[in-house]
């Protein structure tokens, strides 16, 4: 059976709402995490690596929840704490020491949980583009033939290092042979282990513990369960996936492969939603991001973590938003928006920086090296040219002339501005925090202001002069 190839959206793998109800709790999703990932050649656990913007580990719960009701239960062992930490209460935690294998694993879990499942999923957490459908694909032909075993495979032009599909004259699944026991002819195989199986639980709990260790590695083989199972005459089945679904994240170059193959899936699930992504290859989109229809996204674009993006908005090229929340009807040109957001019908940039905080409202207008750090412009102000805002509450249709800033900082704390409606607030204008500016006051360019401006007052100047000499730096 050859799956057809989906377009689902990214967010397909989300659970979705029936799932409980259609599932009936009878399903269980092992994840298998305990390994350590030496081939990443990095610090970092592997399945704790980022890939848009979630760690594997989450990647392969989102899939577990988007078919099964109960709680994905994932074998740790190396870095097993750091590991348990990112599964948090979206899983249940099961320890694997030492580590003897992908059988081994299964046995652990067996232990762990003695009453069998109906079924198990038992799938590998270094495999993000596995879709939600053809887990139900598994599902559905496990329960269909009343198979021990419905298996995942990949055909492949070169194989290699995976574990091969055994097939009988009639095409039955007789074996998985790993490549370091494999026959001269054997190696020929092009039909590989994708490493996603869905087991009849009962009979898994059972003949899982039958596994003895592989002579030449030592390890216990979860692949040596498809000869048994063929052995006692039980069906097993194998659907055959596509080979991009099935990359497996082993080493970086194969991290980079996942991302080039999740952006474009994900970026053409945003482009088939309406939104108008220019150059998909230059667009970097992770997995939690919306866009609503008619947006544009341009040219060199990331958009991150939880950000959104509505209607009829222009965001880049060359922008960077992390956690951006982007209302209908904005352009981000050039510019960097980070935990910040801009309300409908704002504009930023070229080169302005939205930082943590900070709330652009709506009609607002941020330009060029213009940096906005926990700060509110208020609707329809405008803060044109190189300017600083921090800690700063700027009411309605303020205008922040070029080269003013907020002097939030004293060295030891910060400390807040006000500058209420209608102000004018002239070029070059310091404001020395605490201090307040009253609606409809102007200050005069250069003016260094450290006391609180009355409403509907100029204020001008500030001579520069000596106060006190500082001692040396120590
Ligand atoms: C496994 C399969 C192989 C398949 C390949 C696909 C076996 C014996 N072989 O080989 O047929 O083609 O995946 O990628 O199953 N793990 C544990 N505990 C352990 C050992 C491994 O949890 O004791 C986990 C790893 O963290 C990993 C997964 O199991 O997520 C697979 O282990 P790995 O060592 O990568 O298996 P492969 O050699 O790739
Ligand atoms: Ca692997």
């Amino acid at each position: 059976m050859h799956l057809t190839q989906t377009d689902d959206p990214p967010l397909s793998n989300q659970p979705a709402r029936d799932v409980e109800r259609a599932d009936a709790g009878h399903t269980r999703v092992v994840i298998l995490a305990a390994g350590k990932g030496t081939r990443m050649k990095s610090s970092l656990p592997k399945v704790l690596h980022p890939l848009r913007g979630l760690p594997l580990i989450t990647h392969a719960i989102r899939l577990a929840r988007a078919v099964s009701g109960a709680q994905p239960i994932v074998v740790i062992g190396h870095d097993a704490e750091a590991v348990a930490a990112a599964v948090g209460d979206s899983g249940e935690c099961v320890l694997q020491s030492p580590q003897l294998g992908t059988g081994h694993a299964v046995m652990a879990v067996a232990d762990h949980l003695p009453a069998a499942p109906n079924r198990v999923i038992v799938m590998a957490a270094d495999m993000p583009l596995i879709r939600s459908a053809t887990l139900r694909a598994l599902i559905e032909e496990q329960s269909r033939a009343q198979a021990a075993v419905a298996l995942l495979s990949v055909i492949v032009d070169n194989p290699r290092g995976f574990g091969r599909i055994v097939r009988d004259a009639a095409g039955n699944v007789q074996a998985i042979v790993e490549q370091i026991d494999c026959a001269p002819e054997q190696l020929a195989i092009r039909e590989l282990n994708a490493s996603v199986y869905c087991f009849d639980g009962a009979w898994l709990w059972r003949a899982v513990r039958q596994l003895t260790p592989n002579p030449r590695k030592g390890e216990y083989f979860l692949t040596d369960l498809i000869a048994l199972a063929a052995r006692e005459g039980r069906a097993v089945r194998a659907i055959v996936g596509d080979a991009e679904e099935n990359i497996g994240v082993n080493t970086l170059a194969d991290l980079a492969d996942a991302d080039a193959a999740l952006r474009r899936r994900i970026n053409r699930a945003h482009l088939l939603n309406g939104a108008r992504i220019v150059d998909p290859l230059t667009t970097y989109v992770d997995v939690d991001v919306e866009i609503a229809a008619d947006a544009e996204i341009l040219p060199n674009t990331h958009l991150l973590g939880n950000t959104r993006v509505g209607a009829h908005s222009v965001i880049g090229p060359n922008s960077v938003l992390r956690n951006a929340i982007i209302g209908s009807h904005c352009a981000v040109r050039q510019s960097t928006v980070e935990d910040a957001r801009m309300d409908d019908y704002s504009d930023a940039g070229p080169y302005a920086h939205l930082r943590s905080g900070a709330h652009v409202r709506e009609g607002a207008h941020v330009g060029n090296y213009a940096e906005i750090k926990n700060s509110t412009l208020g609707p329809n102000s405008k803060m044109g040219h190189f300017s600083y805002l921090g800690d700063a509450t700027v009411g309605a249709g303020v205008n922040i002339g070029a080269g003013a800033i907020t002097c939030n900082y004293d060295g030891v704390s910060k400390h807040p501005t006000v500058i209420e409606d209608d102000v004018f607030i002239g070029s070059d204008t310091l404001l020395v925090a605490p201090v307040t500016v009253g609606r409809g006051a102007r200050t005069g360019a250069g003016a260094v202001v450290t006391r609180n401006v009355a409403p509907n007052t100029l204020v001008v100047g500030l001579p520069a002069r000596a106060i006190r000499a500082l001692k040396p730096e120590s």
